[in-house]
């Protein structure tokens, strides 16, 4: 069963509670948050994604209302009375509930999570592949920040879904940045290619792995800027991310890529015994 918490306690549904108008997330979208896959009842690489819960916090000056202990029972509690092996974990903190101005206020963060079973994705497409659509990044200088303000994603999104693609792939300054929720990596000449983590990507916990998986498997890999043009001329293609693991992309635009993903194939193998 899906499971809900706010503010200090588990609710008895996911549909319990309105959120106050005034709460910070829900006005200003002030606020932070993660995505923590979960196999088997474990969670995966749960410290990662709850340091980078704790450096997306400093970066807007958010004090959590939570230890990292503490987070970590709550998000354990909360995968036991879910009752499910294979769930997704989301999690938040707002700025919590004050008076709608723009000033911090002097009020404590709100702790926020809900659980679902897992979205698996469909087997085909981990196999084949999908096509994706190249947008201009029209994101701030900050997307290293895991911030709630999701508006160029979800419209980035949106677009490439109605254009018949599983995601966007964004464009800034004539390089290409990463998904609009995923990292991307291209394979040419036997070399795997990904953007660096400057401040202008989200340093995907899913890129990690897999660039640590890069290492053992002795995969030669540059974290370097390229262009839309390298990108459609790549070896291989894939997009990382926390729900949809590694998904070879098929299509950029109206370019088919290759589709016999001898690289993209080891790393999901591969990927497979981290669980
Ligand atoms: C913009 C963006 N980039 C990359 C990712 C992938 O990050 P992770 O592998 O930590 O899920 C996400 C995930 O939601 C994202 O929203």
């Amino acid at each position: 069963m899906e499971v809900a918490y706010y503010q200090d306690r588990f609710l008895s549904s996911t549909d319990e509670l309105a959120i106050p108008i005034q709460e910070r997330g829900h006005q200003f979208g002030d606020g932070i948050y993660e995505v923590v896959r979960v196999y088997n009842q474990k969670p995966f690489m749960m410290e990662d994604h709850l340091k980078r819960f704790e450096r997306s916090a400093d970066a807007i000056m958010l004090q959590l209302p939570y230890s990292r202990e503490e987070m970590k029972a709550i998000i354990l509690d909360g995968i036991q009375r879910s009752g499910l092996d294979n769930v997704d974990v989301y999690f938040q903190v707002t700025r919590g509930i004050a008076p709608r101005i723009h000033l911090f206020p002097d009020t404590p963060a709100v702790f926020s999570m809900i659980i679902r079973p897992a979205r698996e994705l469909a087997p085909e497409k981990k196999q084949n592949g999908v096509p994706v659509l190249m947008l201009e990044d029209e994101r701030w200088a900050n997307c290293y920040i895991k911030s709630l303000n999701l508006l160029p994603n979800v419209l980035a999104k949106q677009h490439a879904f109605k254009n018949g693609c599983e995601e966007a792939i964004l464009v800034k300054d004539g390089f290409v940045t990463e998904g609009s929720s995923s990292n991307l990596f291209v394979v040419k000449d036997e070399i795997l290619y990904t953007t660096p983590a400057t401040k202008g990507i989200l340093h995907g916990i899913t890129r990690k792995a897999v660039l640590q998986l890069a290492n053992t498997l002795k995969i030669q890999v540059k974290e370097e800027h390229f262009s839309p043009s390298f990108l459609k001329a790549a070896d291989e293609a894939f997009i990382t991310s926390t729900t949809a693991e590694i998904l070879p992309i098929n299509k950029v635009d109206d370019v088919l890529l290759p589709t016999d993903h001898t690289v993209t194939k080891q790393l999901q193998q591969a990927f497979q015994s981290l669980k």
